[in-house]
């Protein structure tokens, strides 16, 4: 019988990790026969103090390693180097940490080089495709392989994991925990933070949302992708767009050079809370993000998603629509994806739940 608390180290650096693992680490705070500890790498400042501020979440440390227009392998030096020093300090039993970004991946490879056990959240998605997304497809690989816990959200994820060889006993299929935290938030109703925003959403009339971040449309697919946009917009006078646009320079220098026009609101990034409520309001989202491809599903809500590969494909023509990233497809993808039947494979709402149980186990609680 175990006498002293699990030491769990949990490690985050951006947006969706906040929202992904905030209920997990809920759940973990008040059980008594866990110690958490929570590290953030701020591999995105001002996005993950929003984030952690709507969770009511504070690191227990800090590394504060973002810079201005950082590349991958910048992020994982800084944060590989900074690492070592914090696992060896902490000793965790074990190192919680979420997704595919390059925290993720850092963390995941410090814990192994440390000898530290690794529970992964969110296992087993793939494309197929090492370049799409890049680098997350294979940030998400090298991770599930170094992993001792695999959090499988669907049973597509855990048959992924088999395919390349990884024991089933450590794969728990789980549903995602993006579901968990959004169905917590519709329970939370709150006042919009955001003002321009809100009295956009208090105005009738159908409203879709823009969101675009991913490292493959930098450059000419995201300018292709906006003057499609425009296009667009142009062509359904009775629609407005709301964009929150990612503070990564690459989008937003792009996105306030090419889109102006009266019926297209460029929003700052929103808040979770002010998020979802837009989600819960809009009429359409059109993304490239992975977390709103799980989100928009369990709202209903129809999504194209300008990409071309998924890997969250049981949405696929129920819901969620893959359009490519040529701006001539935005338009031909509005029109099929309305009609589109709704269908959320993502999750019930207690993935934390079972997680938190397979860690127990696992610890021999
Ligand atoms: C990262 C993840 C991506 C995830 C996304 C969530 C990697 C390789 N990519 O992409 O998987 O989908 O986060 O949003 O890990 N910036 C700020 N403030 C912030 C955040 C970012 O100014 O709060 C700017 C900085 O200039 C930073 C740049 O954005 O250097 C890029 O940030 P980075 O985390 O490297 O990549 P993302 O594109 O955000
Ligand atoms: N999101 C948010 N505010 C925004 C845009 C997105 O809170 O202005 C949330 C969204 O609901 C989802 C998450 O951020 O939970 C997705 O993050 P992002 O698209 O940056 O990353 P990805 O999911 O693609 O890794």
């Amino acid at each position: 019988m175990r006498r002293r608390p699990v030491n769990i180290l949990a490690v985050l650096g951006t947006r969706p990790e906040v929202i992904k693992l905030a209920p997990v680490l809920r759940l973990v705070k008040k059980d008594k026969k866990f110690r958490l500890r929570l590290c953030a790498t701020a591999q995105h400042r001002q996005l993950l103090d929003q984030t952690l501020r709507v969770f009511g979440l504070k690191p227990h440390l800090d590394l504060d390693l973002m810079r201005p227009d950082q590349c991958p392998s910048e992020i994982l030096s800084r944060t590989l180097a900074a690492l070592q020093g914090v696992l060896r300090k902490e000793k965790p039993d074990i190192l919680l940490i979420q997704g595919d970004t390059t925290t993720v991946w850092a963390a995941a490879l410090a814990a192994f080089h440390e000898g530290i056990p690794i529970a992964h959240v969110e296992s087993g998605l793939r494309t197929g495709d090492l370049k799409r997304p890049y680098p997350e497809e294979a940030n998400r690989i090298f991770t599930d392989r170094l992993s001792s816990l695999l959090f499988a959200p669907t049973p597509l994820a855990r048959k992924n994991l088999i395919e390349e060889g990884i024991d089933p006993r450590k794969i728990f299929v789980t549903g995602n925990t993006a579901v968990d935290s959004l169905l917590w938030v519709l329970k939370r109703p709150r006042p919009w933070t955001c003002r321009t925003v809100a009295s956009w959403a208090k105005k009738p009339g159908p409203i879709a949302i823009v969101t675009l971040h991913r490292r493959e449309i930098f450059g000419k697919p995201l300018k292709g992708l906006l003057r499609g946009l425009l296009k667009t917009v142009e062509k359904n006078p009775h629609w407005r767009w709301i964009f929150p646009v990612h503070p990564t320079p690459q989008v937003s220098k792009t996105a306030q050079r090419l889109l102006h026009h009266p019926r297209i609101l460029l929003a700052p990034p929103l808040d979770y809370l002010d998020f979802v409520r837009l989600m819960k309001r809009c009429d359409l989202i059109v993304t490239d993000s992975g977390g709103i491809q799980e989100e928009a599903p369990t709202l209903g809500k129809p999504v194209v998603v300008m990409r071309e590969k998924t890997e969250r494909p049981e949405a696929l023509d129920r819901g969620n629509y893959l359009a490519g990233i040529s701006g001539k497809n935005l338009e031909r993808a509005l029109s099929i994806k309305l009609k589109l039947p709704k269908c959320n494979p993502f999750g019930d709402g207690r993935a934390a739940q079972r997680i938190v149980a397979a860690i127990k186990s696992w610890a021999g609680l």
